[in-house]
């Protein structure tokens, strides 16, 4: 029986003949061990067992890892194009003939084969700055299959962390609603305005046993996204993960990432998800507060920052600061009016925060309007001036912001 030797270390090939002692590398290969090269033990467990189906001697499955653990090309030889399904490592099966039509095999079937792995199937919709450092993440703990719903190829994630570690991730890639099913998680990362759009990937991945984790800004999550979720449900979150996507598939974290929801069995599973995933999951029994507390964080910055086109220095000009204050009291007023549980320094607090920040940072509303993207005003801004609407609370400065923001805000997205 075909034995493969591979290693959970996050990158870098399996030794051969470095050191010689009983249990090392090379004792172990002389007993007959395969070296796996450089696929981890989940990707080498997919090829042992495409590889078994389809009756390949020892020999075989030894010079099939030898060549084919080393390349990372594309499965189309001779071709520049990206293989349209398969990304990172699962590229090269495609290349050896014998399995290219196992290749199709694997991918009708691996819902089933994750299942029997004991794995967790996690769609990702939206993967920009904050869906591609939650893929990367989860992809990393080795524990979820992540499929990637996207618009166009990603071809890898990778990920900058702020201590200078880059962190590099593949994920599955799906381009077509139609050709997903339901799965135990969505992560559903997009900008709140472009919800609406993906509700034909929700209708696809969310079924009875499916949790919709909503990685958005704002206090409106279940009102947005509970009736595109049919019956799974749906787990609002605050999410605290600075991030700048510098180009596709490339993000920059500005500290570590962390994403608090409602300590209840969803928000557990979702903790238990994220486990070794370097993200850390915050679980709160008062997610009002902690969903409003941000709001009133993200009514100054993001508005700010994206009105004067300048990252968080901006904060320091005394103007400036006084606007950042009375958008955030106003916010204030409201949550508290909403349940929340906030106390009246919250402003001089925020602008603290908000001018200790590095200068380099931003916010998501900043990069989409140096981009010309469509800005995310209406989840924030938006919001308390129709809480305040609701609860007889006056949200001037919001309101103003919000049809100036409105204003310069770039086209809606074509999908
Ligand atoms: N970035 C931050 O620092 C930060 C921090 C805290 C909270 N947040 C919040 O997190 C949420 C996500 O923000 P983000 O900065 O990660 O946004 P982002 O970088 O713009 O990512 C959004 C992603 O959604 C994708 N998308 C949009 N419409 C789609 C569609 N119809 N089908 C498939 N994909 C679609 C976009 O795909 P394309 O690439 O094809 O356009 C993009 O990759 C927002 O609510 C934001 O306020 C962000």
């Amino acid at each position: 029986m075909p034995v493969v030797l591979t290693s959970r270390t996050g990158s870098g090939s399996v030794l051969r003949h470095t050191y010689g002692a009983v249990g090392s590398e090379t004792d172990l290969q002389r007993r007959g061990l395969i070296n796996g090269v450089l696929l981890d033990p989940y990707k080498a467990r997919v090829l042992l067992r495409l590889l078994a189906a389809t009756g390949a001697r020892r020999e075989d499955v030894a010079a099939t890892f030898d060549q084919h653990g080393r390349e990372r090309s594309c499965c189309r030889p001779g071709s520049e194009a990206p293989c349209p399904k398969q990304t990172g490592h699962l590229r090269w099966a495609c290349e050896v003939p014998c399995l290219r039509s196992f290749c199709d095999v694997l991918f009708k079937t691996i819902p089933e084969w994750v299942g029997s792995m004991g794995m967790k199937h996690v769609a990702v919709v939206g993967v920009g700055a904050v869906g591609g450092v939650v893929a990367a993440g989860l992809a990393s703990t080795g524990r979820t299959k992540v499929t990637a719903c996207v618009r166009s190829p990603l071809g890898g994630l990778r990920i900058d962390w702020p201590e200078g570690m880059t962190q590099e991730a593949s994920v599955f890639e799906e381009f077509d609603p139609a050709q997903v099913s339901a799965v135990e998680w969505v992560v559903l990362a997009t900008k709140a305005h472009q919800t609406a759009a993906v509700a034909p990937w929700l209708d696809r991945l969310c079924g009875a046993g499916t949790r919709v984790v909503v990685l958005q800004n704002g206090v409106e999550h279940l009102e947005r996204v509970a009736p595109l979720a049919g019956a799974a449900r749906v787990l609002p979150a605050v999410v605290e993960i600075g991030a700048e996507s510098l180009r596709r598939g490339h993000v920059r974290l500005f500290d570590r990432p962390r994403i608090t929801v409602p300590e209840d069995d969803d928000g557990a599973e979702f903790a238990a998800l994220c486990r070794g995933s370097g993200i850390t999951v915050a679980l709160t029994g008062d997610f009002v507060t902690a969903s409003w507390m941000k709001l009133c964080l993200n009514v100054a910055n993001g508005a700010v920052t994206a009105l004067t086109m300048r990252r968080m220095p901006v904060f320091a000009q005394p103007g400036i600061a006084e606007l950042g204050r009375a958008l955030v009291e106003e916010a204030r007023q409201v949550a508290v009016a909403s349940g929340a549980c906030l106390s009246e320094d919250l402003p001089d607090q925020i602008l603290a925060r908000l001018r200790a920040m590095p200068a380099e940072s931003g916010s998501s509303v900043l990069w989409d309007r140096l981009a010309g993207r469509a800005l995310e005003y209406d989840a924030r801004n938006g919001a308390v001036v129709r809480a305040g609407a609701r609860l007889g609370i006056p949200t001037p400065y919001n309101e103003t912001v919000t049809a100036l923001l409105a204003a310069v805000s770039g086209p809606d997205d074509v999908t």
